[in-house]
């Protein structure tokens, strides 16, 4: 039998003693006193973390919180400014969900997000993972809160054989079992700073966890072998060549399309990203406009579901075009992979 109170008991009183200060965060001894979080805080900090980690995201928070103090600065901001804003934190959807969940809570709630996970998770763009985190975070509400953090906790102290992705039911089940009304807010950060400081993907730390004595997979003895892992196919490769069109310190820019990867975000022009790699010729043929080309290699970048092979062209050249002329000092708003392409093409300009 699982000893509920008992792994409770231990998580929460490490959590009192080790938690992170976090900006969004409001600490266990300020909750203890009836403190919350802002719930427009916590649900901007969770959907930033649900893209990169703690140290990526939270300069971003920083800089958004700044610019944007309340749910409404942020829902009457434009498209574009926020776009530019998010660029570096990839998968632009989210940050026009972002927009639009703002804009829903603005408008139709005055302001103030709901305070379930029912009413969360009925907000645009708001998903099963956010509406939890926001629901136990900001509302104290006894949700569930599953992350991949978590995930591997479960996995570890249940030492569960099943594999993921088919774990996932029965890791979120087992997570459930250890929710209570009591902290759940406290419970689910506790949860996600094991995770991610003591019971690490790679080579958890278990003489420092709290609940090393409860966790089954320590008394088996090769933690770090969960969860168990489905052999993953090997990220698909593709190829493109990326263009640096540059005049007097600025650089030639296109806006994407809405739909699609970065969609809606300034980029390079780039050609067709296929499986195969790219000719001189047709690299020469796919490019933007007539000129003398030069070549500097390739960067690489890796998205979500494939690995790119980005060639780098780069001319000096004053055309028209349907082109945003963009100061060089402005390129640090592109998207990663741009930015590693512009840079590449830059050094060599200057
Ligand atoms: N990862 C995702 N959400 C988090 C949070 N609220 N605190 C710390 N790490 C997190």
């Amino acid at each position: 039998m699982t000893d509920v109170a008992a792994i409770r008991s231990a998580l929460l009183s490490w959590y009192d003693r080790e938690a992170r200060v976090l900006p969004w965060r409001t600490g266990p001894a300020a909750g203890a006193m009836g403190l919350r979080s802002d719930p427009y805080r916590v649900w901007l900090s969770e959907v930033m973390l649900q893209q990169t980690t703690v140290p990526h995201a939270t300069p971003y928070f920083l800089a958004f919180t700044q610019r944007w103090p309340t749910v409404e600065a942020l829902a009457a901001e434009q498209d574009g400014e926020l776009m530019a804003a998010w660029a570096g934190l990839g998968y632009y959807a989210r940050a026009r969900n972002l927009l639009a969940c703002a804009r829903a809570v603005a408008s139709q709630h005055g302001g103030e997000f709901p305070d379930t996970e029912d009413g969360l998770l009925a907000l645009p763009g708001v998903g099963a993972y956010t509406a939890a985190a926001v629901a136990a975070i900001a509302f104290d509400r006894a949700a569930n809160v599953v992350d991949g953090n978590v995930e591997r906790v479960m996995a570890r102290l249940f030492a569960v054989e099943t594999p993921l992705p088919d774990a996932k039911p029965e890791l979120k089940r087992l997570a459930a079992g250890l929710v209570t009304d009591q902290r759940p807010g406290d419970w689910a950060q506790a949860l996600m700073d094991l995770g991610a400081t003591v019971c690490k993907p790679k080579a958890p730390l278990c003489d420092r966890c709290p609940v090393e004595t409860f966790c089954e997979a320590r008394a088996k003895g090769a933690p770090e072998t969960y969860p168990r892992r489905t052999k993953k196919a090997d990220r698909p490769r593709r190829h493109g060549v990326a263009y640096v069109v540059s005049r007097r310190g600025e650089t030639a820019l296109v806006r994407r399309p809405d739909k699609g990867l970065l969609g809606g975000m300034l980029g390079l022009p780039t050609s067709d990203w296929r499986d195969r790699p790219w000719t001189d010729d047709e690299a020469a043929r796919a490019a933007p406009i007539l000129a003398p080309w030069r070549d500097l290699g390739a960067v690489e970048h890796v998205f979500t579901h494939f690995s790119l092979t980005l060639r780098v062209m780069v001319t000096e050249a004053d055309v028209a075009g349907d082109f945003v002329w963009t100061p060089h000092e402005g390129l640090s708003a592109l998207p990663s992979v741009f930015l590693k392409a512009a840079r590449a093409g830059l050094e060599r300009l200057v």
